[in-house]
């Protein structure tokens, strides 16, 4: 299963809005097939594996639940019940509402069906699908580049560059990772950022969308995201966060990553919708009481009224530590769970209809 999930892993930056998943199939201890999903509307990890290989009497052994439906390919349960596979060995379920029942359905052929094997790595390699399918939104990283004292910036406003080269490549390659980035009109005007997605690693058939919030319009008309001819959607109104997201989420967008300035990031913590934490912290502090910082606001009185999140992990990046948070209480069931924890029905999620600007965009999830 380590070997599946590392291949799995090898569509990081192409299988979007589909889940990563990889597979191998062994007989008698030996390896004898693998594959993983390269793109969307292009074959199923199965059935790459299964390709060139006899599979009869083999063990299959896959990231995700094989699907069970006609989306864009055919149902990969047939393909493995006529391949003549014995056992098949899955980390977890697909959270999907259409793609499930796979399991079942190999079972109800013969075929001998163990689940949850290396579950927590495998729910951990696809946070973002999973969020995005169960909640109908998308997964929301909120990423800040900081001091030592949580300033974004100096009291004059300056923040290029507090992160070493090291970190700013680092939060380029997160980029690479989701469909779209937010930031606050203040963020436009004081910095006036590309907010492209420049390294080009990524492939897949999900575009790349700016999306400003820009309530109080500060944002000047020549700014680079509003005429640089990429696609940006540009919101001059009061957003309320989760019509928001609900509105990227009908747009095809699966994950959004927020890079500040201070007023926005702030709303979305205080407000709870995000999903991950990324902070590169400098080693240095610049003070000031009205330097922008990571929360900003009226302040919590009580200790017992802040929200608490959950430390991840730490790396050192250059000369900057590069720190992953979670919100508190693992909302993401990131750290393992039963079947039953990781079946969590999308019919229970809002839908809230857009209400935003059309942008071209990707074709929802076909599993
Ligand atoms: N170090 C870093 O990683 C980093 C990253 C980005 C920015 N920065 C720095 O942060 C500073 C900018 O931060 P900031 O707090 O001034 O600005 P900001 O957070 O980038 O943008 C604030 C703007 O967003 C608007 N806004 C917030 N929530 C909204 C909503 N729900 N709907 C519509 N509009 C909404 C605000 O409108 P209202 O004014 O009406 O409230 C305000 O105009 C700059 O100095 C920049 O260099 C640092």
């Amino acid at each position: 299963m380590r070997h599946a999930l590392d291949l799995a892993a090898r569509g990081r930056y192409s299988v979007s809005p589909n889940p990563m998943v990889g597979c191998v199939i062994a007989r008698d201890g030996y390896l004898i097939g693998e594959g993983w999903h390269h793109r969307a509307g292009e074959p199923h990890a199965e059935i790459e594996a299964l390709r060139g290989c006899d599979a009869r009497g083999a063990t299959m052994i896959v990231t995700l639940e094989p699907c069970a439906h006609h989306g864009r390919t055919p149902p990969c349960v047939d393909a493995i019940i006529d391949a003549g596979v014995a056992r098949v060995v899955v980390a977890m379920r697909d959270p999907h509402d259409a793609a499930r029942g796979g399991i079942e359905k190999l079972r109800a052929a013969g075929i001998d069906v163990t689940t949850g094997v290396l579950e927590t790595e495998a729910r951990r390699l696809n946070e973002t699908f999973i969020h995005a399918v169960t909640h109908r939104r998308p997964f929301v990283l909120l990423k800040a580049g900081m001091t030592l004292d949580g300033k974004l910036a100096t009291v004059t406003g300056q923040s290029q560059w507090i992160t070493s080269e090291a970190s700013r490549e680092k939060s380029l390659a997160l980029r690479e990772e989701l469909d779209a980035i937010l930031v606050g009109g203040g963020t436009v005007r004081a910095d006036n950022p590309r907010l492209t997605r420049r390294l080009g690693w990524n492939t897949s058939a999900a575009g790349w969308t700016r999306v400003i919030l820009d309530r109080s319009s500060v944002v000047p008309p020549d700014a680079s995201v509003l005429t640089d001819g990429g696609s940006t959607i540009h919101i001059t109104r009061d957003a309320d966060l989760d019509e928001l997201l609900a509105g990227l989420y009908g747009q095809g967008i699966h994950s959004v990553i927020v890079e500040g300035g201070s007023n926005v990031l702030s709303e979305f913590i205080s407000r709870g919708r995000w999903q991950k934490m990324i902070l590169f912290v400098a080693p240095m502090v610049v003070g000031g009481a009205t330097a922008p910082s990571i929360f900003s606001g009226d302040g919590i009185a009580k200790l017992t009224d802040a929200p608490r999140f959950r430390f991840d992990r730490v790396e050192t990046v250059g000369e900057d530590l590069m720190i992953t948070l979670y919100p508190g209480g693992g909302e993401l069931g990131v750290g393992g769970g039963s079947e039953a924890e990781t079946s969590a029905p999308s019919s229970a999620a809002p839908s809230t209809p857009s209400t935003l600007s059309p942008t071209p965009h990707a074709p929802k999830p076909t599993p």
